[in-house]
């Protein structure tokens, strides 16, 4: 995908000043099996497009907890597979980030430089994509090696079509839009069962994106009682959002009223919770609603002889195909649109979100390694601009 390795090894945090990334090709690699280790590698050039191809440079991503959740599950569930390393074999991966680029050479009728995409990038300067599909507002990745994945992630949509798209919002868009398309979907599938008959609805990470996005996209289909738990010390910051009627810290759940019919989203991923939860209330727990993994570094493993429902796993991109057929790809776009213009309102109006913008990949290592290691303060926005 990318040219000659000139430099290996960057593992200080300093960033060089030699290293001029704003000019140059390069990309920061993930080790697959030790998260927290990366490398900063400079490249002689960029790629170069063949007919049918056109090479994107990366302008600005975000990154979340959401990312490392990709590692987590980039051999499970495959995301290391959308954009392979080459010669680093099975060791090394190109961590996907979703965010905003600009094609800098075209060999593709209908895409030209210039133009600015929203999508789905690996965390690299630069990166060559085969469009098919292409259309007035935006194509599919249609490289042989993405076919077998989930289709959601190939689309790249052209921000000059976009009514969402304003340059000033896009560090936020950056950081929400693929969260907020989850929590639309998530409330929307669970209002479609109503709830499965639950008075209450626990979260568990109240403080992450997901987390209080789909608690406001709840509220927007029904005023069932809603609980945030999280850690002792991101519970003030989760009261502050006003999006949960109540929030108890992890040591608190079992202050949880045993006999009200509960619905679990799972964001944590934490098994020792999800059993200490499934004990504590038993059959009144209706439903354990899998989401991410956002305390763990591998995927969960549920215990097999939990009491209660069997946890079941909510995969956004499934629910998207089902609603695009459903109501097809342009009502959908409407709904999940106009819900995320309310949202966004939310998020501004109520201060929610501490953006910081930082430049080159050497920030995005180490914006990844303090959520790694657990030091991200939830009020943050991390933004990377390269
Ligand atoms: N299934 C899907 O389709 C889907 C789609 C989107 C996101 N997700 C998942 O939702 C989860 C949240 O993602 P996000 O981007 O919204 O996260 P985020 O906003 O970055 O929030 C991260 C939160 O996770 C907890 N946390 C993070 N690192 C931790 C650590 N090392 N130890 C303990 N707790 C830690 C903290 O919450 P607390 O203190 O409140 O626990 C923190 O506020 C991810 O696992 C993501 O993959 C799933």
């Amino acid at each position: 995908m990318i040219a000659r390795v000139r430099k290996l090894r960057f593992h200080e945090s300093k960033e060089k000043p030699e290293m001029k990334e704003r000019t140059e090709a390069s990309r920061l690699l993930m080790s697959r099996s030790e998260f927290s280790d990366m490398r900063l590698e400079t490249l002689d050039a960029g790629p170069r497009a063949e007919d049918g191809e056109a090479v994107f440079r990366l302008g600005r991503f975000a990154l979340t907890f959401n990312n490392v959740t990709y590692a987590t599950f980039g051999d499970a569930l495959g995301y290391w597979d959308f954009f392979p390393v080459g010669n680093s074999g099975e060791a090394w991966g190109l961590l996907p980030v979703w965010g905003y680029a600009d094609v800098v050479e075209s060999k593709v009728d209908g895409i030209t430089t210039g133009q600015r995409f929203y999508g789905y990038w690996p965390t690299a300067s630069h990166v060559k994509l085969r469009p098919g599909k292409v259309g007035n507002r935006s194509f599919r990745d249609d490289a042989a090696h993405r076919a077998d994945l989930p289709e959601i992630y190939n689309w790249y949509q052209r921000t000059d079509d976009d009514p969402f798209h304003d340059a000033r919002t896009e560090p936020l868009h950056a950081i929400f839009r693929p969260l907020f398309v989850t929590a639309f979907c998530l409330a929307d599938f669970l209002a479609e069962n109503d709830f499965f008959g639950a008075e209450r609805v626990v979260v568990s990470s109240a403080s992450s994106k997901t987390g209080y996005a789909a608690a406001f996209c709840i509220r927007r289909h029904s005023d069932i009682e809603m609980i945030g738990l999280t850690s002792g010390g991101n519970r003030d910051f989760v009261e502050s959002l006003g999006l949960y009627d109540k929030v108890l810290s992890y040591d608190d759940m079992r202050r949880l009223d045993a006999g009200t019919r509960t619905l679990y989203i799972d964001i944590a991923g934490n098994s020792e919770l999800q059993a200490d939860l499934h004990e504590h209330l038993g059959e009144r727990l209706v439903y354990d609603c899998s989401v991410g993994s956002a305390q763990s570094l591998a995927p969960p493993s549920p215990r097999r002889d939990l009491p209660g429902p069997r946890p079941e796993f909510f995969f956004a991109p499934n629910w998207i195909a089902k609603r695009h057929k459903d109501w097809g790809v342009s009502e959908f776009t409407r709904r999940s649109g106009e819900a995320s213009a309310a949202f966004f309102g939310y998020v501004t109006d109520n201060a929610l979100v501490d953006l910081s913008e930082q430049s080159g990949l050497a920030a995005a290592r180490d914006v990844l390694v303090e959520m790694i290691e657990g030091r991200t303060d939830p009020a943050k926005g991390h933004v990377i601009v390269l």
